[in-house]
């Protein structure tokens, strides 16, 4: 499935209308560049999960989660360096839980991805557009 969004505010509903369709135990990887809008997506699914509390970049903190209708952990990976310090940090268990799972930076732990992930890949068009691509969503 392919999407393209003109602004902020469409790729926050373009998360928002996502939510619907994940569950508990989903895991999402968010690729994309640096400000592509991974995490404007994370703001739109939480939105969606009534989550009251600000989605803030989870790039220091490496793992947030938050309550909502469903748990919801956010990770961004950017500062780690890669499967042993993921899974020193308790990373894995997460991958496996009861909650939403959105991966910022997943390229960190590709192999330990689950199979039925769910990938969703964001480019920066030269005009600002991104195209948003979903790969594994069942339907
Ligand atoms: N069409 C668009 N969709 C999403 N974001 C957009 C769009 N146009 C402009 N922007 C801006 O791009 C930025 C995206 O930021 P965001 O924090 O979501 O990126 P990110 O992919 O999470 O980056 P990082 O890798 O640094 O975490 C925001 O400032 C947003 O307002
Ligand atoms: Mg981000």
């Amino acid at each position: 499935m392919e999407f393209i969004s003109h602004s902020t505010q469409e790729t926050l509903n373009f998360g928002k209308e996502l939510g619907p369709k994940l569950k508990s135990g989903s895991v999402i990887s968010l690729r994309g560049s640096l400000g592509s809008g991974k995490t404007i997506i994370a703001k739109g699914i939480a939105e969606y999960l009534n989550i009251n509390e600000a989605i803030v970049s989870p790039t220091f903190t490496i793992l947030q989660e938050y309550e909502g209708d469903k748990s919801l952990y956010h990770m961004d990976l950017y500062r780690i360096s890669g499967c042993d310090e993921f899974e020193l940090m308790g990373g894995e268990e997460m991958l496996y839980g009861d909650g939403i799972t959105l991966i910022e930076w997943s390229e960190k732990i590709d192999e330990m991805l689950p199979e039925d992930t769910i990938y969703i890949d964001l480019t920066i068009e030269e005009n600002q557009d991104r195209i948003i691509n979903v790969k594994g969503l069942e339907d």
